[in-house]
């Protein structure tokens, strides 16, 4: 069967006048449909802007940034722009200990983000005869159910084999002939090193042809040993739950710059400190505005991703803009097995213990292909040496800190004076992740 090489000819094939008309023309109506969020409402009162005020694609700066704190502060509802009823579905960041951020869907917004994604999707080469299967964990994390509709939307035979569990996963990659895997890059090592334990050729014995990967930070050369590796073409595919998760950017074949889908988002790339923009080809911070969702818009939302537009055409003929892979954060947030902890709710935990001083130390390091986390904490000048006390300690921290951050760290519990000072200050966070 012949398929078009588009999944949505009409979007995908708009040149640079047709994205600006229909950007502004989605920007009002988004602009008025904010309106009904009770924190947009005041934004807008406070610095007396109305809908009418955007007349161009300029007139966004004219709306103040939209960040992470605008979400902890209205959690857990108060950024919606629909009533409740209306909407189907949550996502919720992870945290116990200070608010969570969450995102609300209606049926429109999971429709439209399927879309997105299996446009993505389609873009690399995945038609209705792939067999996918995900990786990613299910539940509150996007890459779980945000993959599993757009596959299926595309038509592939959809394997939701979640997170972990890794001899499982190729059984079922052996079994059920699968082509198309969803992988984090660092869990791709990890499939490659358990086939070798088990025998796997990926080449001889299983039907792997393409890989997505996103999620977090991986260089080039990481990208090409994972192709290497697994005999497959691997393309980049960026996304964050505040913008619905994956299919907001995606490599087309390419592989030189994620395509961001202009038709949802109108793309800033801003000096994260002046917060002014910089030059297309410069690395700033990505701004993100929605301008095609329904229960929750974000206006300029700082993303603290640290990337650049790629200048020039794509030789693929889609004029959506492409980004860079990301440079790093203009925060300390940690990306760790795919998901996201801030130092911060670590720290939170580890206050609740009255046996423990304030210095701690985050070791992220790569063991076995796994990476892993482990938190240094010292003990209060006043705390037992008993061994037995120590250790109902080191599983009651492991415990609470699993809970807050949803990876399992390794809990050493050090004397007071003895962690690393730099300059007299503490150091917080070490990252000593080696891939491949
Ligand atoms: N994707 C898939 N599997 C993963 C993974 C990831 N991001 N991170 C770890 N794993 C696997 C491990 O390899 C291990 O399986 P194995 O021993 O059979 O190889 C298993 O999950 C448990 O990992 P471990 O590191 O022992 O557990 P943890 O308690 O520290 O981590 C997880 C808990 C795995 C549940 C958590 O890291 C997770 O759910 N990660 C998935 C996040 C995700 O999907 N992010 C993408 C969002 S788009
Ligand atoms: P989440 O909201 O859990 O989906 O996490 C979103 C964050 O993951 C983003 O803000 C990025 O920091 C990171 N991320 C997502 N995709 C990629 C990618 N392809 N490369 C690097 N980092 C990524
Ligand atoms: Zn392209």
């Amino acid at each position: 069967m012949n398929y078009s090489p588009y999944f949505n000819k009409k979007y995908e094939t708009l040149d640079r006048s047709q994205i600006e008309a229909l950007q502004l023309e989605r920007l009002q109506r988004t602009v008025a449909h904010c309106m009904n969020s009770p924190f947009y409402k005041k934004r807008f009162e406070e610095i007396k802007l109305c809908p009418e005020d955007i007349q161009s694609l300029d007139d966004l700066k004219r709306i103040p940034f939209t960040t992470k704190q605008d979400l902890r502060d209205t959690y857990p509802f108060g950024i919606a722009s629909v009533p409740l009823e209306r909407c189907v579905r949550l996502h919720s960041s992870s945290g116990t200990t200070g608010n969570p951020t969450v995102i609300l869907h209606t049926q429109k917004d999971l429709d439209e983000w399927a879309n997105a994604l299996a446009r993505c999707m389609w873009m690399v080469g995945l038609r209705p005869t792939d067999v996918f299967q995900n990786s990613s964990g299910y539940g509150m994390f996007t890459g779980g159910l945000g993959f599993q509709y757009a596959a299926e939307r595309l038509g592939m035979l959809t394997v939701p084999a979640a997170a972990g569990n890794t001899k499982r996963q190729l059984k079922f990659i052996t079994d059920f002939g699968t082509t198309a895997v969803h992988a984090i890059p660092s869990y791709a090592a990890r499939l490659y090193e358990v086939m070798v334990e088990m025998g796997i050729d990926p080449r001889r014995d299983t039907k792997l042809t393409t890989l997505l990967i996103g999620a977090e930070p991986h260089s080039e050369e990481q990208r090409r040993r994972i192709e290497e590796m697994l005999g497959v073409k691997a393309y980049n595919s960026f996304g964050m739950s505040e913008m619905c998760g994956p299919g907001v950017a995606f490599e087309c074949k390419e592989q030189n710059g994620m395509h961001i889908w202009e038709d949802y988002y109108i793309v800033e790339i801003v000096d994260p400190q002046t917060l002014e923009p910089v030059q297309d080809g410069e690395v700033g911070e990505m701004v993100l505005t929605t301008i095609n969702r329904e229960a929750m818009p974000l206006l300029r939302y700082r993303t603290r991703d640290l990337t650049r537009i790629i200048p020039g055409p794509c030789p693929c003929g889609r004029e959506h803009k492409r980004i860079d892979r990301m440079k790093g954060r203009s925060d300390d947030m940690i990306i760790l097995k795919g998901v996201n902890i801030f130092p911060i709710q670590i720290e939170q935990v580890l206050l609740q213990f009255k046996e423990l001083a304030t210095d701690y130390l985050i070791t992220l390091e790569t063991s076995d292909s796994n990476d892993e986390m482990s938190v240094d904490v010292e003990l209060s000048q006043l705390f037992t040496d008993d061994f037995g006390r120590l250790q109902s300690l080191t599983r009651e921290i492991t415990r609470r800190l699993k809970d807050e951050i949803l990876v399992t760290p390794r809990v050493r519990l050090v004397p007071k004076g003895s962690l690393p000072k730099s300059e007299g200050k503490a150091v917080r966070v070490k990252d000593l992740r080696k891939h491949f």
